[in-house]
Order: C-alpha cells, then sequence, then structure tokens
C-alpha cells in the first residue's frame, strides 16, 4: 500500500473528448486530473470539463506560431501544477523540443494494434487490409509518431458488415476502459 499523493495528470484534447471524460471519470487515489487543455476553444470536450469542475486552458495556434504557442502550454501545464500528460484526441504534432521536456510523462491513445496502423484512418486500414481483429493501444509519446513503446492493448473483432464507423464505436469501448487503467499503472510506475 502506499500513501502517495494522487498523481497530477493534465489532458490535452481537440475534440468531443470521450476519453477524457472517462479518464475524469476514473480519478481517485492513484491520480487527479488538473488540467483539461486544447488547441481548439471550441472543443467540446473543453465545455464538459468545465461543467464537471475541472480547470480548462484552449489557445489556438493560428497566428503565434508553434514555438509560442507550445510555450504557452507548457505554461499552463505548469501552472496546474502537472506532472503528467495524457493525450486522449489531440490532434497536433508535439514538437521534439516539447517531448524533450516531458521525456517519458506524455502517454497516448490510438485506435489501432500498434505497430499496425500508425496515423490517421486506421479503422477503414485495417478493414481494408481483411484484417478480422482491430484494437487501441496506449503508449509512451516520443519523437516518432505513434511509436513509442506500447504500454497496453485491447482487442475487438472486426464483422464482416463493418464499416470504419461501427469499428470505430467498437475500439471506443475499450479505450475507455484501457486508457484509466494504463494510466493508473502509468504513474504508479
Ligand atoms: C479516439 O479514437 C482516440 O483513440 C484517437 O482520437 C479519438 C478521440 O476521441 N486518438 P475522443 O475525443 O476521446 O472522444
Amino acid at each position: 500500500m502506499t500513501t502517495a499523493d494522487p498523481a497530477k495528470v493534465a489532458v490535452l484534447i481537440s475534440g468531443r473528448g470521450s476519453n477524457m471524460q472517462a479518464l475524469a471519470a476514473a480519478q481517485g487515489d492513484a491520480y487527479r486530473l488538473v488540467l483539461v487543455a486544447s488547441d481548439r476553444p471550441e472543443a467540446a470536450g473543453l465545455g464538459w470539463a468545465r461543467d464537471h469542475g475541472v480547470p480548462t486552458f484552449a489557445l489556438s495556434p493560428r497566428g503565434i506560431g508553434k514555438a509560442a504557442y507550445e510555450a504557452e502550454i507548457d505554461r499552463a501545464l505548469r501552472d496546474a501544477g502537472a506532472e503528467w500528460i495524457a493525450l486522449a484526441g489531440y490532434m497536433r504534432l508535439l514538437s521534439d523540443a516539447f517531448v524533450a521536456r516531458w521525456r517519458g510523462r506524455i502517454i497516448n491513445i490510438h485506435p489501432s494494434l500498434l505497430p499496425r496502423y500508425k496515423g490517421l484512418d486506421t479503422h477503414a486500414r485495417a478493414i481494408a487490409a481483411g484484417d478480422t481483429v482491430a484494437g487501441c493501444s496506449v503508449h509512451v509519446v516520443t519523437e516518432e509518431l505513434d511509436a513509442g513503446a506500447v504500454l497496453g492493448q485491447a482487442e475487438v473483432p472486426i464483422h464482416p458488415d463493418d464499416t470504419p464507423e461501427t469499428l470505430a464505436a467498437r475500439v471506443l469501448v475499450e479505450e475507455h476502459r484501457l486508457y484509466p487503467a494504463v494510466l493508473k499503472e502509468f504513474v504508479r510506475a
């Protein structure tokens, strides 16, 4: 048993934030969400976080450039006391400098069984390849896209009549189970 304080986790989102909501629902002794930040001020997940008492920060990089944008995000993370960063549908590539500053402290959820289907359109690619199994992976974020150490995976079947949308919905259910479970283990290690 440990009596350590909960780990302080910030979540970066760009959209609806359903994985962020799953992480929020599972917070407790292992970790607490101290910030939800977004590169899209209109991201639906920000409203949900505000409504549920999680501090938020929003800034678009448009017009200020990537370096200034990341410096502000970094400042907001540190002001919030974040120790760990969970990317959850964050659609922007982090710079090498940002990754280096938070080395080993950023994780991401990706909707494929890595190392298969890094990048976008994972479900359409799995169906087109004739795969019978799909899934999701939580991995450490490094400078290389979707290439850091895999911390956990969950599988789902691909049905013959699946579309990318029906498969995405089946995988998403598993994402919401997998991400909090892996985060709890990761912040404890
Ligand atoms: C999820 O499928 C996640 O794996 C991917 O982007 C999607 C984000 O969905 N990286 P949400 O914003 O968490 O609902």
